[in-house]
């Protein structure tokens, strides 16, 4: 990444999230060329970064958009993804966002309880329409990541187990409004091991075949997000494995197989830059306190997650720190007992590997605005969200003042 991130720091101020839309499209390229050999199609999950730029970048390479909300199906329309390459996950759909997807004619509602697939068939024929629809398998499967974004096992929230799923798409068989399209799991996110996705993608392309075996026949089979990226020095999945291994499970099943990326599309893209404001010791505890904070990146918090940090200073003289933000929270931090230089006033510091789950997990809390974004391509930077203002904090609430 060859980003100047003081000259962005001048032009823009910070803190700032900067996104090399060149390395976006080389992550897209190498996993859709790694599918080839097959009908596939890269989805998106716009919940890692959905600024409407990214996303709009993404829909020019042909990416189609996995959704977790309404709001996030309306992003993927708004920059031209086409409905048919949309699809719509999550465990909490309202009836409301049931009927605004069934009305903009999405590829298909990923449904993941049997209470909800029957909210959808009563929509549907509310609507007179029918509900294309895949039913999201929960194959009991350990990811081997945190468990906090750890989604295959039975004691995780999201999807159905085999045997509720089997008797969902036979009610979809049965039924004049729903038809049952696609196949659906996401064991989890950040995974470094293989075999887990494997073992998964193996329980459901034996599901598939044992629905063949009924007369249901289905058009997509979606394997999910969760490719893992290099925070630190973890050994990543090969993209050509993995996708050879689906393949391989798939054997002999025609479906278009559907994929859901995020962090592996926008992850290493992006970088949080912010600036040092003071330096100061505890008793024997060093702290260095920068202008961003936890609500602008809240993963350190959120999950102990590391990310590589550079003080973007000359100086040599490194030793232990804790890395914080300004926000009254102890867990404001973007780094413990790490060795940082002496730094000074105004020194810039690039926390690497935050273009995912970054900016869209921030926000307004202590009444700080979401900090600006910027793209970087071919070289030219452009403002593709500008910082939020004061006004901007408080204008949902300025007419209830009394
Ligand atoms: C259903 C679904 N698909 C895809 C993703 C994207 O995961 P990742 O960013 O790890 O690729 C997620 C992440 O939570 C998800 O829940």
């Amino acid at each position: 990444m060859n980003i100047d991130f003081k000259a962005l720091a001048q032009k823009y101020q910070t803190p700032y999230y900067v996104y090399d839309f060149d390395h976006i499209t080389k992550q897209y390229t190498e996993l859709k060329e790694s599918f080839r050999a097959r009908k596939s199609l890269i989805a998106y999950a716009v919940k890692a970064n959905s600024n409407l730029s990214v996303v709009k970048h993404l829909a020019n390479l042909g990416a189609g958009a996995d959704c977790v909300s309404i709001g996030e199906v309306r992003r993927a329309l708004t920059v031209g993804i086409p409905s048919y390459k949309i699809i719509f996950s999550g465990v909490g759909k309202s009836d409301d966002e049931i009927k605004q997807a069934l009305e903009l004619d999405i590829l298909m509602i990923n449904v993941e309880s049997a209470a909800e697939l029957n909210r959808v068939e009563i929509i549907a024929k509310e609507l007179g329409k029918v509900a294309r629809i895949s039913i999201r398998v929960n194959p009991n499967i350990d990811p081997k990541t945190h468990p906090y974004i750890s989604t295959g096992l039975h004691e995780n929230k999201f999807g159905v187990d085999i045997d509720t799923a089997k008797r969902m798409y036979i009610q979809c068989k049965n039924s004049e409004f729903l038809e049952p399209t696609g196949i659906h799991c996401h064991i989890g996110s950040q995974l470094t091991e293989l075999q887990p996705i494997k073992d998964a993608v193996k329980i459901v392309a034996d599901l598939v075949r044992n629905l063949k075996a009924i007369k249901i026949e289905l058009s997509f089979m979606d394997v999910g997000g969760g490719l893992g990226i290099v925070y630190d020095d973890e050994k990543l999945i090969d993209t050509y494995e993995y996708a050879q291994s689906i393949l391989d499970v798939m054997f002999g099943l025609d479906l278009t197989i559907v994929c859901e990326p995020g962090r592996f599309i926008v992850g290493n893209s992006g970088v949080f830059v912010t600036k040092v404001l003071y330096e100061k010791i505890n008793g024997n505890k060093r702290f260095v306190i920068v202008d961003g904070a936890m609500n602008d990146l809240i993963r350190p918090a959120l999950y102990g997650a590391y990310h590589k940090i550079e003080v973007l200073n000359e100086n040599r003289d490194f030793s232990d720190c804790n890395l914080v933000g300004p926000v009254c929270e102890s867990g404001d931090f973007f780094a413990k007992n790490i060795e940082l230089p002496v730094t000074c006033h105004n020194d810039l510091v690039a926390i690497y590997s935050a273009g995912a789950y970054g900016f869209t997990m921030s926000s307004n809390y202590n009444t700080r605005g979401r900090v600006a974004e910027i793209a970087v391509e071919n070289g030219n930077d452009r403002l593709i969200r500008r910082r939020e203002s004061f006004e901007d904090l408080i204008a949902h609430e300025i007419e209830f003042i009394k």
